[in-house]
């Protein structure tokens, strides 16, 4: 048998074995990507500000795919609590493999209006905190954790951005019908500079440690169906090619393959899984 059909036979996707940490791994997606590490085989790392929940999403993913995992308590904004992290990792398990920077403050429209926040009024602390998570955080991660992996000759990070990284939100989305022009909700001024500033960091721990073994990359997400009002949904999809939101579980195979082996020479790339409506 040929080395390019054992490839595409599955080894190459396996995780087995491998140590992933997942910020922010307590929320919507980070559980998803938890479980995904952990359907691979791997063994996922719940880090999120929100201890008792990566607590529970760590046994719950345990029990579920019968791998080892473990929930950590950690601040991505506080360095302190990274290497604290890191610590707690090499305790448990002695070896990290990945690093997915997936925390974020990401104000959601079925949290309500109120979550959304006008240019006009946004607040500079509001700004300043979400610069802190979104960027800072992965800043942090990838410079612990990296610096680790890049010691051990291999390593991956995946960075989680967003489609409004590589386009702007079109804020007509978000409109409330008979709502006065100058109260109508909006996505966040914060949220595209974090999520475009998340793939420059991409294109920059690409090259830094490349020599070293350690990849870097991005994934693109479109925006998720989570019990948002049918209005808003039929809104979004028209504006997606494939005329749906996107699922929870839509990334957990770029996730897969970008933290294995079979995305071995994919490096600096922006994997964007939306449906296809930045193309339009
Ligand atoms: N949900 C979507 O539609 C969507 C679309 C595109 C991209 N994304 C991106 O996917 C990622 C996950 O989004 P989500 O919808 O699961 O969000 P979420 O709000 O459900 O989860 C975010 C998690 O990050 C944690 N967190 C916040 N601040 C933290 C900190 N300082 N330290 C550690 N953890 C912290 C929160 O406790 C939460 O569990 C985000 O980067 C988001 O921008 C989401």
């Amino acid at each position: 048998m040929s080395d390019s059909t054992d490839r595409v036979r599955g080894a190459d996707f396996s995780l087995a074995g491998r140590v992933v940490v997942i910020t922010g791994g307590a929320g919507l997606l980070g559980t998803r990507h938890a479980e995904a590490i952990a359907a691979a085989g791997g063994t996922p790392v719940i880090a999120d500000r929100r201890g008792g929940e990566a607590d529970a999403v760590a046994a719950s993913v345990a029990t579920a795919f019968g791998v080892p995992t473990l929930g950590v308590a950690t601040d991505v904004t506080s360095e302190t609590s990274v290497r604290a992290l890191f610590d707690a990792v090499m305790l448990r398990f002695g070896r990290v493999d990945a690093l997915v920077n997936n925390a974020a403050n990401n104000p959601k429209v079925e949290d309500g209006a109120s979550a959304f926040s006008r240019l006009e009024d946004f607040p500079l602390e509001q700004w300043t905190a979400d610069l802190a998570v979104g960027l800072t955080g992965a800043f942090l991660c990838a410079k612990v954790f990296g610096t680790a992996m890049a010691a051990q000759g291999h390593g991956v990070i995946v960075n989680i951005s967003s489609e409004y990284g590589i386009i702007a939100p079109d804020q007509r989305l978000y409109a409330v019908e008979g709502m006065p022009e100058n109260q109508q909700p909006k996505k966040p001024v914060s949220y595209t500079p974090v999520k475009a500033g998340l793939h420059g960091l991409t294109l920059y721990l690409a090259t830094y440690w490349a020599d070293r073994g350690v990849r870097a990359n991005t994934i693109t997400l479109g925006g998720v169906e989570n019990g948002q009002p049918a209005e808003f949904l039929a809104r979004a999809a028209q504006r997606i090619p494939m005329a749906r939101m996107a699922q929870p579980t839509d990334f957990q195979g770029a996730l897969v393959w970008l933290c294995s082996d079979a995305s071995s020479f994919v490096n600096g790339a922006n994997v964007v899984v939306d449906g296809g409506k930045s193309v339009w």
